[in-house]
């Protein structure tokens, strides 16, 4: 099984990149053959979709000289995909919801397969603010779209950088989710 994981986060080694490292160590426990890649969309270079096209007559490839052309020829290829992105602003960050606007170059190809998708979103705020519900259920929408099937859809709050891993309740919570994922 071939699982990506992405974190949303321009903040490479923070909560999301911890609550991916979780993951990982999760999945391998129950899936020893799967083939794990991580990418940090901070470290990528992202351009937006204009709705030029060109993705259209190129074989679903946008062709701005950037990184999300690769990211989501990975996304293709994964049969499992794991998000994990901060809220910004009430929001996924800004390099998260510019990687799905690249869906738009692969949306033939992507409505033929199948995927598992897997959402973390991780704010400062308790868990009883609305923003969460929110973006979940953006989220939700995003993966409908494709019928594409949700294996979990979590959010946890975590600030600065380390919180996180301070938090016993919310490991066991993720390492929970991957448990019930792949013993179903
Ligand atoms: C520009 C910016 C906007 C933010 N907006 C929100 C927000 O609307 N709601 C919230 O709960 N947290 C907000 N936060 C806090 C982050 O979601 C939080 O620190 C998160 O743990 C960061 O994840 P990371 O460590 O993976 O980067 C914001 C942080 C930044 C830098």
């Amino acid at each position: 099984m071939k699982i990506l994981l992405i974190n949303g986060s321009p903040r490479s080694d923070g909560n999301c990149n911890d609550a991916l490292d979780i993951i990982e160590k999760e999945v391998l426990k129950h899936e020893k053959e799967a083939i794990i890649t991580k990418l940090s969309l901070g470290d990528k270079v992202l351009l937006g979709c204009s709705q030029c096209d060109d993705c259209k007559t190129n074989g679903g490839n946008c062709t701005k000289d950037d990184d999300t052309c690769d990211i989501i020829n990975k996304i293709y290829m994964a049969d499992m995909v794991i998000i994990s992105s901060p809220v910004y602003w009430w929001n996924v960050t800004g390099q998260l919801k510019t990687l799905i606007d690249k869906f738009y170059s692969k949306e033939d190809e992507f409505n033929e397969i199948t995927k598992i998708i897997g959402y973390l979103t991780i704010g400062s705020a308790d868990q009883d603010d609305d923003q969460y519900h929110f973006i979940k259920k953006q989220l939700q929408y995003f993966a409908d779209g494709f019928d594409w099937d949700i294996a979990f859809n979590r959010s946890y709050t975590a600030d600065a950088k380390g919180d996180l891993l301070k938090n016993k309740d919310v490991i066991e919570d993720i390492i929970g989710v991957v448990k019930r994922t792949f013993t179903k």
